[in-house]
């Protein structure tokens, strides 16, 4: 069992932990009846009831269940409840209080924490939709099945899992990577035109071979400190933008299949690879990036939401000036011959990047978007991401120590003493430097 209330530090008497426990089954008829019944009798009621088909082999279905108690004596009740009808129950999050009694969902707090997400993909990579063009392809399917369990058992400071892609793989990557690059000099902003043959000649990218997560990552973290981590499918908005926080990219290593090349409902790695690696190589982009990450952690629902469409709007869809002209450095865009070429004409309405106005905006998921935001630079849009999140509904403040991977909370007068006589050591330096030039 995955026990992480030690390592988020919850104690007995709080009054008001949001738990998730996931456990799964194999398909019998009353399992589930069996399960809640079981649950009912310790009287804890269910905020929240998931299922989804277990990835795993060994089981059917995963269920993901929330509930609200007051100590971890309940949830062990619960755990014990639950393993005498299914052999494989975790406790998957535990969320905190504020000091105002309101639940603060649970975050990661060092680079491993982000291994509990494997568990939760809103969608498995290889349970496609009905209308995927690879739905029916049983080769595919089993193709992804392949690959996504790879991912799903991934841990942290392991060496990131290399794919040996088919020929029939490598084509559709061709298709993509011939008509994507062929557009970049004209409608690409300026960071990602830079970078690009940076990772031609460092991680692979050729049309005749798809990159490995392994090789960019490493290039990454050289650059920015940003590195890979392989998923799965689609993780919840928060989960996803967490993983920011640690300046972490969750990347698929599928590929969209052979008979629409040109074309994917979902992430998969030409999306991953073309469209969103090459800009966290650039400083003020990866910084930009981790500051919504940081906004996202312990956020409540409602500014996840905010967070996630303000994403959409940048890191997805963005636009931005370059001199008198404006180019695209959303990943959605350059990884889409289409909407690259749409973005750009004057169909579209553009408006002035702000973080509030973004936020609430809506759009369409399928369709090309009929409003774009265009940032000043990924600088300014940083600030503006910043000065947003302090207006947001969050009782305390985090740093992101990059020496240990880890979250601080400056929750107390210690840490932030510490974190002050840090700020000053750096300070120190600074004018040293200053002097001596
Ligand atoms: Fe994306």
């Amino acid at each position: 069992m995955d026990q992480k209330s030690n390592t988020n530090g919850i104690a007995n008497g709080n009054p008001s932990m949001r738990i998730t426990l996931l456990f799964s089954v194999n398909d019998r008829v009353g399992i589930l009846d069996e399960a809640l019944k079981a649950i009912n009798q310790l009287n804890v009621s269910l905020t929240r009831i998931e299922s989804r088909p277990s990835n795993t082999g060994d089981w059917d279905y995963d269920f993901f269940v929330d509930f609200f108690t007051s100590n971890l004596t309940t949830v062990q009740t619960v755990v014990e409840c639950l393993e005498k009808v299914s052999g494989n129950v975790k406790v998957v999050s535990t969320g905190a209080s504020n000091p105002a009694g309101n639940s603060v969902p649970w975050f990661p707090r060092k680079k491993s924490d982000l291994d509990s997400f494997a568990e939760k993909v809103l969608e498995m990579g290889e349970e496609l939709s009905s209308d995927h063009p690879g739905a029916k392809d049983p080769v595919y399917r089993a193709r992804r099945a392949e690959i996504t369990r790879i991912a799903r058992t991934y841990h942290h400071g392991e060496p990131l899992p290399r794919i040996e892609y088919t020929d029939q793989e490598i084509a559709t990557w061709a298709a993509v990577f011939r008509k994507l690059t062929a557009m970049y000099p004209t409608h690409a902003c300026r960071e990602h035109q830079y970078v690009f043959p940076l990772l031609i000649e460092n991680c692979g990218y050729r049309e005749d071979n798809i990159p490995q997560i392994d090789d960019i990552s490493r290039f990454l973290k050289d650059c920015t400190g940003f590195s890979l981590r392989p998923v799965m499918g689609l993780l919840t908005s928060r989960d996803f933008l967490n993983g920011l926080a640690f300046r972490v990219f969750h990347s698929t290593q599928y590929v969209r299949h052979h008979s629409r090349p040109l074309y994917t409902p979902e992430p998969d790695c030409c999306h991953e690879l073309l469209g969103h690696v090459p800009l966290f190589a650039n400083q003020d982009f990866a910084d930009f990036s981790q500051e919504i990450g940081l906004a996202s952690l312990g956020a409540s629902d409602e500014d996840i939401e905010k967070l996630a469409t303000i994403y959409w709007f940048t890191v997805e869809f963005g636009l931005c000036k370059q001199g008198d002209e404006v180019r695209a450095f959303g990943a959605g865009l350059l990884s889409s011959f289409g909407e690259l070429e749409y973005c750009l004409s004057d169909k579209p309405t553009t408006l002035p990047f702000d973080p509030s106005k973004a936020a609430v905006q809506k759009y369409p998921i399928t369709d090309y978007q009929p409003v774009y935001f265009v940032a000043e630079s990924f600088k300014d849009a940083k600030d503006k991401v910043r000065e947003f999140a302090r207006e947001l509904n969050r009782p305390f403040d985090v740093r992101y120590n990059p020496y240990t991977e880890t979250v601080e909370v400056l929750d107390t007068r210690d840490k932030v003493v510490k974190y002050a006589h840090n700020i000053k050591s750096d300070l120190q330096n600074l004018v040293n430097a200053l002097e001596k030039i």
